[in-house]
């Protein structure tokens, strides 16, 4: 008896792979776990060892692509179909199917320079690839459109997904887009209003549980057991196969030339994991012929690999109770944490930890370059100054900061750094100081022209 289930989506020339036994299926059970040894699993493509594709045809392949106008090539993440699980279509319809698949456009992210942090930071090669100009606002759009294309296509009517809330706001996107109900369990008071209102928006049936993000995750996964709902967190290897796009394109972005660094912020640990097995994957395909480094960059609070990495040299998790205002990355309990070890490992990176207020003062800089971010994908400017610091990463070496989201995703957090109320009464008061000078707190006048005359002459000089 085969241990996977058989209502779950079915892989065509691809496998579902244990990372821990290394058990092979082509179909996943609810959990997405082995069910031999409890492990997660990974997609594989065995025919790559058959017949590897050739580097040169993909690359061109992807750039005639950009000229077409079709729903599927026009998404920056199906553009790059080759390297994604095939859709097991009916005999005589092709994968390039646009009916089948559910696209918001999503990827087709921009990559940007960064000169005032390169002053700051003192390297002059850095970028930021900035997933927050994604349909919903986030990352989280490159894999949901993959994963709720597969839930579809497998006959489900219900997804569901644990959230610190923008999978939550990407999943009833792209379930609304495709026809499906969705189910969303969020931390009650520990999500943005800006990211619980587009699951509303968008229709889904939402429930704020009085827990964290590890309790609302460990509820569905029972859940799932129970009732025929299609699990859309990133333990969902389908969901990390669309993420995987995000390396691929920055790669065409720098004309496959590899940046030495690239920085990512750590939650759940599916998005570096999917980072990690695209750039692992495009070295063996010969797409790329260096490995850049690839670093995580966690929040103190909510430092669960730095701790597993540190204490156990990663053999063993150390689970945490996770608190830091980046509620994005407020996660104790990271189920990928195997997974990003491996690819942390694998091409050399480092894994980091940084304070609230260091935070708080990357984001700032970050958004005075005009373009702005969440707090949880300002921990990556904020890990770049500590791995200078420890001589990891040195200035001449190209950088790259993935903005997981957009600043939009988190405005009462914009908002109380700027007015100073952030760190008022905390023990991090006195640290926070320094910060003073980033701060645009809005100003209330009369509507009066000399009144605003003497704020600009007052701006002028500061
Ligand atoms: N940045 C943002 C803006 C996020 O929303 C998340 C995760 C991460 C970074 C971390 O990514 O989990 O793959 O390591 N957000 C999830 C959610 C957990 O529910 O929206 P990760």
């Amino acid at each position: 008896m085969h241990p996977f289930s058989s209502s779950a989506p079915r892989l065509r020339q691809a496998n579902f792979r244990c990372i821990g036994c290394g058990d092979l299926g082509d179909a996943a059970s609810q959990d997405f776990r082995c069910s031999h040894c409890g492990d997660l699993l990974e997609i594989i493509y065995p025919q790559w060892q058959e017949a590897k594709p050739s580097a040169e045809n993909l690359k061109s392949a992807w750039s005639q692509r950009r000229l077409s106008l079709s729903p599927v090539d026009l998404s920056g993440v199906w553009r790059f179909q080759d390297l994604l699980p095939a859709l097991d279509t009916a005999p005589g319809s092709t994968h390039d199917d646009g009916q089948q698949v559910i696209t918001l456009r999503e990827g087709n992210t921009p990559l940007y320079e960064l000169p005032q942090c390169a002053r700051i930071t003192g390297v002059p090669r850095l970028f930021a690839k900035h997933q927050g100009m994604n349909p919903t606002g986030s990352f989280k759009d490159c894999g949901m459109t993959v994963a709720a294309t597969f839930a579809r296509h497998a006959g489900f009517r219900w997804v569901g997904c644990a959230s610190t809330g923008n999978t939550s706001a990407s999943m009833a996107a792209y379930a609304a887009r495709g026809g499906m109900r969705s189910l969303v369990l969020v931390p009650e008071g520990k999500v943005s209003w800006s990211k619980l209102s587009q699951a509303l928006d968008y229709g889904a049936v939402t429930c704020q549980l009085r827990t964290d993000f590890d309790g609302c995750l460990r509820l569905l996964q029972e859940l799932v057991r129970r009732a025929p709902i299609y699990q859309l967190n990133s333990i969902n290897p389908f969901r990390l196969e669309g993420q995987k796009t995000l390396a691929i394109e920055l790669l065409e972005q720098l004309d496959w030339q590899p940046p030495d660094h690239i920085i990512v912020p750590g939650g759940n640990l599916g998005n570096s994991s999917a980072i990690g097995k695209a750039l692992l994957e495009m070295r063996d395909l010969g797409l790329t012929a260096r490995l850049p480094k690839l670093s995580v960059i966690q929040a103190e609070g909510a430092n669960a690999l730095v701790r597993t990495l540190r204490e156990t040299g990663g053999k063993r998790l150390v689970s945490i109770q996770a608190e830091t205002r980046a509620t994005a990355i407020r996660i104790g309990n990271p189920a990928s944490w195997k997974k990003a070890a491996h690819v942390l490992e694998a091409t050399g990176g480092a894994c980091e930890q940084v304070s609230e207020v260091e935070i708080a003062q990357a984001k700032a800089e970050i958004g005075a370059e005009g373009i702005g971010c969440e707090p949880a994908s300002a921990v990556t400017l904020a890990g770049l100054k500590k791995l200078l610091k420890q001589k990891f990463v040195k200035p001449d070496e190209s950088v790259v900061l993935v903005l997981t989201g957009n600043l939009l995703k988190d405005p009462d957090f914009t908002i109380e750094f700027h007015r100073g109320e952030m760190f008022k009464g905390s023990a991090e008061e006195s640290a926070s100081a320094r910060l003073d000078p980033l701060r645009r707190a809005p100003i209330v006048l009369d509507a009066a022209l000399d009144a605003v005359m003497r704020v600009l002459e007052q701006a002028e000089k500061s």
